[in-house]
């Protein structure tokens, strides 16, 4: 077989890949490990920044996302009983949107199948050779037969477990981290949201998050241990947690319903640079982690691929290489940026085991600083809201 561009992963990365690769007429091949239903069953975060929202609108993949999509023009953070608005619309001129990860996905899979090109599911031990040559190729079995795939580029999108980062030789990559004491406790229930913005709230017991998913589904996330054992958690004890550290001056509690999804995710960042060796080129969750906090995750991956795909344009339309060469810089501008945002509300946020007095009075100083400085709250709500690429 042979294609333009291998894509391993068909995370919202590698669709959004495919997708604008396919408008603009160049082949590639998407090969994904697990099934269709395990890939579009995948919680994941849910919130689309307006670059996100232009991406799905560009490549008329919108439809559903128009329906369902609840567009959100501001969020509150919630301490010490007091709840502060951050008016996105009023301080940045931009808003929001909250449509589930696994929808956008839905949404791309459905397109790429109705257009009838490659996209193979459950693709196993999948490789990478001659990368760093002129002809890279991926060897993989499906359907039980060995298979390869020559290509003219490779993009990895395969998320942070893949195997297209490990690939590249020892030495090419730096990698920048930090893990943090504390995850999330996730669940998704059937209840009508209370609020209609999400709330994000730090209390003496730790973080929570109050955001939905349609008008009768809540999403609802607890600061929790990163080893901590779900099995501890039953529904009783996660809503009376939620209630205790959801509790406003003002009355606000979370309406109640069946749980139906539980999960615990790991918070961490993590950078990769260069995102690029010989012809391969890593995008998304395989080049960098953001902790949830700043709602990032999904849109970054959405900038990285629409700078892969920009680049890849140039190579075939315009025999221009610049913007593959440059590619890393180009999205590594973004994903700072997003990596300090994410960083920042997560250290405004949740309370970590070992916090001392000195660290919890700068973090009230800065809750404090946000509801007295407009600038404090424009800064804010444009990261909040997404920066555009440059
Ligand atoms: N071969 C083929 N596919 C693979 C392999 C492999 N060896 N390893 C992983 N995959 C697939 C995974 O099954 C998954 O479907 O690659 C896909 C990667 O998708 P995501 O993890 O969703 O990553 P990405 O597309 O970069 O999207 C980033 O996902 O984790 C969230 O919060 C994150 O919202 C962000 C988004
Ligand atoms: C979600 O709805 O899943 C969600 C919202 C905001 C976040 C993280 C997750 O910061």
């Amino acid at each position: 077989m042979r294609t333009h561009v291998g894509i391993v992963g068909a995370g919202p990365a590698g669709l959004f890949l495919a997708e604008f690769l396919r408008q603009a007429g160049i082949d590639c091949v998407v090969l994904e490990a697990r099934d269709r239903e395990y890939v579009q069953q995948r919680v994941r975060a849910g919130v689309l920044e307006q670059g996100s929202i232009d991406a799905m609108r560009q490549l008329g993949v919108d439809a559903r996302m128009n329906e369902l999509g609840l567009e959100h023009h501001g969020f509150e953070l919630l301490w010490g009983g007091r709840r502060l608005r951050i008016d996105m619309s009023e301080l940045c001129g931009r808003s929001i949107t909250v449509y589930g990860q696994q929808e956008v996905v839905k949404d791309l899979i459905d397109r790429r199948l109705e257009v009838g090109e490659p996209l193979l599911f459950e693709a196993s031990d999948v490789q990478l050779h001659d990368v760093d040559s002129d002809a890279p190729r991926i060897t993989f079995t499906h359907d039980g037969t060995a298979q390869e795939l020559q290509c003219d580029f490779i993009a990895g999108c395969d998320g942070f477990h893949g195997i297209s980062r490990p690939t590249v030789p020892e030495g090419v990559l730096q990698t920048f981290e930090r893990v943090y004491p504390f995850a999330w406790l996730g669940i998704l229930a059937h209840a009508a949201p209370s609020n209609e913005e999400l709330i994000y709230a730090n209390t003496d017991r730790g973080f929570a998050l109050y955001s939905m998913r349609s008008p009768t589904v809540t999403r609802l996330y607890l600061q929790v241990a990163p080893d901590e054992d779900i099995a501890q958690w039953s529904d009783d004890r996660i809503w009376s947690e939620l209630r205790t550290r959801l509790r406003t001056d003002d009355g606000f509690a979370p309406n109640e319903g069946e749980i139906f999804e539980k999960g615990i995710t790991p918070m961490r960042s993590f950078v990769t640079e260069p995102m690029q060796w010989g012809r391969l080129f890593l995008a998304g969750d395989a080049a960098h982690i953001v902790p949830p906090t700043g709602a990032k995750g999904m849109n970054v991956a959405i900038a990285d691929v629409q700078n892969l795909s920009e680049a890849l344009i140039a190579h075939y339309r315009d025999t221009d290489d610049a913007q593959l060469v440059g590619y890393t810089e180009r999205c590594l501008r973004k994903i700072w940026r997003v990596e300090h945002f994410s960083w920042f509300m997560t250290s405004m946020m949740h309370r970590p085991p070992d916090q001392d007095p000195f660290a919890a009075k700068l973090q009230r100083s800065q809750l404090d600083y946000l509801a007295t400085s407009h600038a404090a709250r424009v800064s804010l709500a444009e990261n909040y809201a997404g920066l555009p690429r440059t």
